[in-house]
């Protein structure tokens, strides 16, 4: 009975969104005759809004069906839809028309990502223009900006502060110059990927501007409180992001006389998504820079954009429905952009995000953080429980996998997969945060403090990949057995990223091994923020030390590890096993290695890594019962491996193996 319940009630809504579409008829016929768009890319877009109006009218209308100003707003959805559309340079409804017959293009094996920040790379979008050979030299097809629009003065969270999506940061440049990149890069086979950051902005935006003249409309944009009774009752059930920012959610603003909700720094206004008009202003301005040339959209602090009194605040069902509705309108309108999820928290929680029709693809913290756990201790067991079932994913979509970002690392992996393996998970983020600030006794790593919260006693890490993984403290003591260690622990993790299945992402500095810079102190902007310890700033003239016949010092350093990341970035597009997102585990019987088969259309390669400073090996046997051969050829250093014998793996070594 509840099935027919069901279907009653879906027959009812397609109803009503059917007869919503023919009374806005008129109004798509209007914007037709006022835009120059021919007969057939108009059928195109019709076709499109068949497919999807109505699970996007079924979405909103839940969300926002009993809102007096509904219809109001679903109008104007649909006339931005069009308009988006209509405006859409025929070079990306090109790649559109191309993506729509290829939707899992980004799972080639081919496809390798790096992200940085404009100004410190090279200062500004024009000059960044000059660089495109620098991103094909190391293997790039994605390329991911920091956010770059235009920020409040002051603090701006590193671009996630911004005041305006229409407008470039000045010191960066103009729209026009990041249309001129994108065609660029578009040229030179790079998706270009930007952020869209939605669930709050500066606040000085118009928005945030309005609502503090006093205008009500606008006042309703966020959640804006006169005292504290409402703030204090979500209190109770919210956690703190930025407790060293300030303690709480919510900032008192003094011109306003009002408590605002503020998740991130105080400056950071959320978005109010219960009401209908926010979602259609934040969707006219992704439309507008989808338009820009933008190839994927990372969806900024997703898991944060719904709230309901009485819950976390985070993840809610109605934020996934939010994100669905945008997904909709960029099938109708920007057919081949993509969204990738960033949605940093508990990993039952990550999962849910990537689908098809919400974002198809998204970085994968869990993997991240497990990597660098099983650096620190040296065992594959945690990450192994952990991947062996939370990595499958959804057709059609992919992980991003990375080692570091622009943010710290969060030891988001789950209680129970711990206990499973008889590790106290309280007990184990207490020594991982000992052993990546340096002071568990022996540790390699220089990572600093994020986030410490004394009455929790929770805490993040911040530092560069190469401080992490040991190189900086080599450097510092001189020692070359050191070094050496740590160089090869750089090139394990980046030999597991581009293996292991989906999107490698590097940031950039990476391919230098760039140390932790502590000069950010000195800037009052970014001195209470430890993540600018790994934001360093490109130094080109580490390029000419390629070029160079140095056999030591840092400059040997570098250039190894520029060599040794190109080399197997390059290896990777020659292997179709890395395609996609298939992936086997090994039970290498072997707590120190990591072993697992990668499978594409017939073509299979072996992934084993050995997380330890001492060699060890697995039964040659092994290999043979999963990789149905008896020889196999190591990608990487084209040694043959014979499984009549025991495989060995020097320290930290990474193996790609091939049948021969
Ligand atoms: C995301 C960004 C982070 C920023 C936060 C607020 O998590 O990655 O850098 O601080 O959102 O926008
Ligand atoms: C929290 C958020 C994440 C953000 C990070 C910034 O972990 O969940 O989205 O990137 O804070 O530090």
């Amino acid at each position: 009975m509840i099935g027919s319940n069901d279907n009653a009630a879906r027959d009812d809504t397609q109803f009503k969104a059917d007869l919503t579409l023919q009374r806005l008829q008129p109004r798509l016929e209007e914007l037709w005759r006022s835009t120059s768009i021919d007969d057939s890319k108009q059928h195109e877009f019709e076709a499109r809004l068949a497919e999807h109006w109505r699970p996007l009218f079924r979405i909103l209308y839940h969300l926002y069906g009993a809102r007096y100003d509904f219809f109001y707003h679903i109008e104007r959805v649909l006339v931005t839809a069009a308009q988006a559309w209509a405006d859409r340079s025929e070079d990306l409804c090109k790649l559109d028309r191309h993506r729509i017959h290829e939707p899992d293009w980004f799972k080639s094996e081919k496809t390798v990502g790096g992200a940085l920040y404009v100004d410190l790379f090279s200062e500004n979008l024009n000059r960044l223009r000059q660089h495109v050979g620098y991103f094909k030299e190391l293997g790039l097809t994605y390329l991911h900006l920091m956010p770059l629009f235009a920020v409040r003065p002051g603090d701006n969270d590193g671009g996630y502060a911004i005041s305006n999506y229409r407008s470039v940061d000045p010191r960066l440049g103009t729209i026009d110059d990041l249309r001129m990149l994108s065609q660029d890069l578009r040229k030179a086979g790079i998706a270009l990927v930007l952020d869209f950051v939605f669930n709050h902005t500066a606040d000085d935006h118009e928005w945030a501007q309005m609502a503090q003249a006093g205008n009500r409309e606008y006042q309703e944009f966020f959640y804006i409180f006169p005292d504290r009774e409402r703030p204090e009752q979500y209190e109770r059930t919210l956690r703190e992001i930025f407790p060293t920012v300030r303690r709480g959610n919510f900032t008192w603003h003094d011109g306003m006389q009002q408590w605002v909700w503020t998740t991130f720094n105080s400056f950071q206004w959320d978005l109010n998504y219960s009401n209908p008009a926010v979602f259609r202003a934040m969707l006219e301005e992704m439309l507008f820079i989808a338009n820009t040339g933008v190839d994927i959209l990372r969806l900024d602090a997703v898991a944060f954009i719904w709230k309901q009194m009485g819950t976390g605040c985070e993840n809610l069902p109605e934020a996934h429905l939010l994100i669905q509705a945008f997904n909709h309108v960029a099938r109708i309108a920007t057919p081949g952009l993509l969204f990738k999820s960033e949605a940093i928290v508990h990993p039952d929680e990550v999962v849910k995000y990537i689908r098809p029709n919400e974002c198809q693809i998204s970085y994968n913290p869990t993997l991240m953080a497990l990597l660098w756990e099983s650096l620190a201790t040296r065992r594959v067991t945690l990450l192994l429980q952990t991947l062996r079932h939370r990595f499958q994913l959804p057709k059609n979509t992919a992980w991003v996998n990375y080692l570091r970002c622009h943010d710290d690392i969060g030891w988001t992996f789950d209680d129970a997969d711990a206990a499973a393996v008889g590790i106290n998970a309280y007990d184990h983020r207490q020594f991982l945060n000992d052993f990546y600030t340096g002071q568990f006794q022996g540790s390699f790593a220089r990572g600093v403090p994020f986030q410490e919260n004394l009455a929790t006693g929770d805490m993040r890490i911040s530092g560069t990949m190469a401080s992490l993984a040991g190189l900086e403290q080599a450097i510092e003591q001189d020692d070359e057995q050191k070094k050496e260690l740590a160089i090869r622990r750089m090139m394990l993790l980046h030999g597991i990223t581009l293996s292991i299945g989906g999107i490698p992402l590097l940031y950039l500095g990476e391919e230098w091994g760039m140390l932790n810079d502590y000069d950010f102190v000195k800037d009052p902007a970014k001195a209470g923020d430890t993540r600018w310890i790994h934001r360093p700033k490109m130094k080109w003239e580490y390029l000419d030390e390629l070029e160079d016949h140095i056999e030591a010092g840092n400059g040997s350093i570098r250039k190894r590890v520029f060599r040794s990341i190109q080399k197997l970035i390059a290896l990777r597009k020659t292997l179709p096993a890395l395609a996609g997102q298939e992936m086997e585990l090994i039970g290498t019987s072997n707590e120190h290695v990591l072993g697992y088969v990668r499978f594409w259309n017939g073509h299979r390669l072996i992934v084993l890594a050995n997380f330890s400073e001492s060699m060890n090996t697995i039964d040659g046997n092994k290999l043979r019962t999963v990789g149905l051969g008896r020889f196999f050829e190591d990608a990487i250093q084209g040694k043959t491996y014979s499984t009549s014998e025991p495989v060995a793996l020097e320290p930290y070594q990474i193996l790609w193996l091939n049948r021969v």
